[in-house]
């Protein structure tokens, strides 16, 4: 990137999905995230777990979703990072990265409304996410973006939240249209379509 190109204004991302050409990108975003963050998105795995996991979110599968949001300035740069996961119990649960000095600029937000907007036409009334006792960052930042939602204490120290899809798409959808953010604008003229109901369970793009 040249360092000579201005300072990012906030939203300068492009929200698109993941695909395996972001591989060595998001090795580099996760090696520049802190520990605490990366502690907090994978609730303290390391190593080759959670390099499987970065794996997974470049591959992608039918319950596996991710997107990315990427630098405007060079189209490449990973800031951020958003999965949709499908487990064995039919719950689609989400996880979320982005990078430190990248935090309250609105990426967060974007890379949900646009999952929001997926999951509403996909049919998915809720999501959950699960957020460490101490992640209190990470409990208002959904409480923000998915109104309604609703906590719940797990024990060990972690908590579930209940995110309905609705509010959430909605605030999606009123979001002003960022004309660098060319993913979440396409996104936004394909959501007024009557939404698709999930084959056999699947969550799918
Ligand atoms: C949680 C996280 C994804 C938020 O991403 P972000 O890009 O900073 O969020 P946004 O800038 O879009 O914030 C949207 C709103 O959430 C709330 N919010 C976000 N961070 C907050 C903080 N540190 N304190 C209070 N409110 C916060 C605010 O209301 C914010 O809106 P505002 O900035 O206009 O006031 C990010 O901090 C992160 O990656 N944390 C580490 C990993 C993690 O905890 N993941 C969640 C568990 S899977």
């Amino acid at each position: 990137m040249d360092p000579r190109a201005p300072i990012p204004t906030r939203g300068a991302v492009q929200i698109r999905p993941a695909r395996p050409a972001d591989a060595a990108a998001l090795e580099r975003f996760f090696d520049r995230c802190s520990p605490e963050s990366r502690y907090q998105r994978f609730h303290g795995a390391t190593g080759p777990t959670v390099r499987r996991e970065l794996a997974r979110i470049t591959a992608g599968s039918p319950d596996h979703r991710s997107w990315v949001a990427v630098d405007a300035r060079d189209g490449r740069t990973i800031r951020g990072t958003a999965t949709l996961a499908r487990g064995h119990d039919g719950e689609v649960e989400v996880a979320f990265l982005v990078e430190d000095g990248w935090t309250r600029r609105g990426v967060g937000r974007r890379l949900f409304g646009e999952m929001a907007l997926h999951a509403e036409a996909e049919g998915l009334e809720s999501l959950v996410a699960r957020v460490q006792g101490g992640n209190e960052r990470a409990r208002r930042f959904l409480r923000t973006v998915a109104p309604g939602a609703r906590t719940r204490f797990l024990g060990a120290g972690e908590f579930e939240l209940d995110l309905p899809v609705a509010p959430a798409a909605q605030l999606a959808r009123l979001a002003p249209v960022d004309a660098l953010d060319v993913g979440a604008s396409s996104h936004r003229r394909r959501a007024g379509f009557a939404g698709r109901r999930p084959v056999d369970g699947q969550v799918s793009a």
